[in-house]
């Protein structure tokens, strides 16, 4: 599957679908805003193909930066639908929000600096030069912000304060943390009197997607109810943390940082600049922080409850993720392609599902807890090669092309079908299958 004219068309046609001028929504129908890290892997596409349209979707993004260095998730538009999600959010609270901008109030797996980096290989190096100048400035102050604001103790982990800020929405770690520290009375009788199926009638995702390929409505609501009290916070750290015991190191946001904390030294070192010393040693920190993460007795690591220090041991997606960060030792690296070589783990017929089929919460159709999700195929094949193991990245890059010809340009797949599943025409999954075309 080397040269395929038909299927780079068509993912070429998905992000002209869902261009707004300036940047490329994850999908028309369902996702109209500007999305962080989905923005992130669309520039990776963009760059083969139209260089300046893969800048312009990075400098859109710069656009929503907080004054304090924060990267929203979302920046809204100024349709129907923008000016409600924006009202819901009103980032307008807290003092550091952008003047011109409504965006959200939470960031998400910092992306960033992977982004800019591959659009600056594509560039002569003069170029290359500029571009790295051009956004330098704003990228070294979202991994102050990082630092400053979500690494109080100086324990070398960044926090995340909503399931969101994962990207991995309703992944069943994060829930159940949700459940037992988080949800509101009224959630909790909305479960207990089983409402759930009534209120499912009124949704707006499932009026285009079936509901049980969408977010459990209980879950939904429990992280609209956590965006709501961080809102009352006025997305204040200290207040936030302050009152609440939901704060979580999670694993698949430290490890991207880890590599993204790599990108930012060679950007730094290519325009000569020099890094602050303490954000030297802050990065150190982290990377040896992983360590702290690895739970031996099962052989795998964990996401850990930022107050308690306690591991969050339940399998996911994020599993692999050290693959990614690249720093862990080899040993430890053997035993994570291990579990992606075994069929009863992550080794499905379509992989890499989000939850492993051996855990009792694996839900083909469940979102974030089954299907298989064409950005973390990418990142795992990423770090599957950059810890030597090329003929598994191969493979898999492979099994990620067959699977997109097949069932279309969805938002994620069934992992032992194949399945297509979600929205359609999902920018992410089209900017991704051009760049392994392309690689
Ligand atoms: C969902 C996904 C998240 C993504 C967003 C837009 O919330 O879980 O990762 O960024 O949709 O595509």
């Amino acid at each position: 599957m080397n040269e395929q004219p038909d299927l780079l068309e068509g993912a070429k046609a998905v992000l002209d679908m869902n261009f707004k001028g300036v940047y490329t929504a994850p999908s028309d129908s369902v996702y109209p805003h500007q999305w962080l890290w989905d923005s992130c892997f669309i520039a990776i596409g963009l760059r083969h193909y139209d260089i300046e349209r893969a800048k312009q979707e990075i400098l859109s993004l710069l656009e929503g930066q907080w004054h304090n260095g924060m990267l929203p998730n979302m920046i809204f538009t100024e349709t129907g639908t923008g000016r409600r999600h924006a009202g819901i959010w009103n980032s307008a609270v807290n003092p550091n929000s952008p003047d011109d901008r409504a965006t959200s109030g939470i960031t998400q797996p910092p992306m960033l600096a992977e982004a800019i980096v591959l659009v600056g290989e594509k560039l002569k190096k003069s170029e290359r030069r500029a571009w790295y100048r051009q956004t330098y400035p704003a990228l070294l102050k979202y991994h102050e912000w990082l630092y400053q604001e979500r690494d109080p103790h100086k324990e070398g982990l960044v926090l995340q304060i909503h399931p969101w800020e994962t990207g991995l929405d309703n992944t069943p770690p994060w829930m159940q943390e949700m459940h037992e520290h988080q949800l509101a009375y009224w959630i909790r009788a909305v479960k207990m009197l089983r409402l759930g199926g009534i209120i499912n009638v009124f949704r707006n995702d499932t009026k285009r997607i079936p509901a049980s390929q969408r977010i459990d409505i209980i879950d939904a609501f429990g992280l609209f109810s956590t965006q709501r009290r961080l809102r009352r916070k006025g997305y204040d750290i200290n207040r936030i943390l302050r009152h609440s015991l939901f704060a979580i190191e999670d694993l698949t946001f430290n490890c991207i940082f880890i590599r993204a904390n790599q990108h930012l030294q060679d950007i730094a070192a290519f325009i000569k600049e020099d890094l602050p010393s303490e954000l030297v040693a802050d990065m150190q920190r982290t990377e040896n922080a992983l360590e702290q993460l690895w739970d031996e007795y099962s052989g795998q690591f964990y996401s850990r409850n930022f107050v308690t220090h306690t591991f969050l041991k339940q399998s996911t997606i994020a599993t692999l993720m050290p693959l990614y960060a690249g720093v862990i030792p080899k040993k430890k690296a053997k035993q994570l392609v291990g579990l992606l070589e075994n069929q009863f783990s992550f080794g499905t017929a379509y992989p890499v599902p989000s939850v492993p089929v051996s855990s009792p919460l694996f839900d083909e159709d469940g979102y974030w807890q089954g299907p298989t999700w064409i950005n973390t195929n990418w990142l795992i094949i990423d770090g599957l090669r950059r810890m030597g193991y090329e003929d598994h990245a191969e493979a898999l890059k492979q099994s990620t092309l067959e699977m997109v010809q097949r069932g279309g340009f969805h938002e994620y797949f069934k992992p032992n079908s194949g399945e297509p599943a979600g929205a359609d025409n999902f920018s992410w999954t089209a900017a991704l299958t051009i760049d392994l075309l392309k690689r």
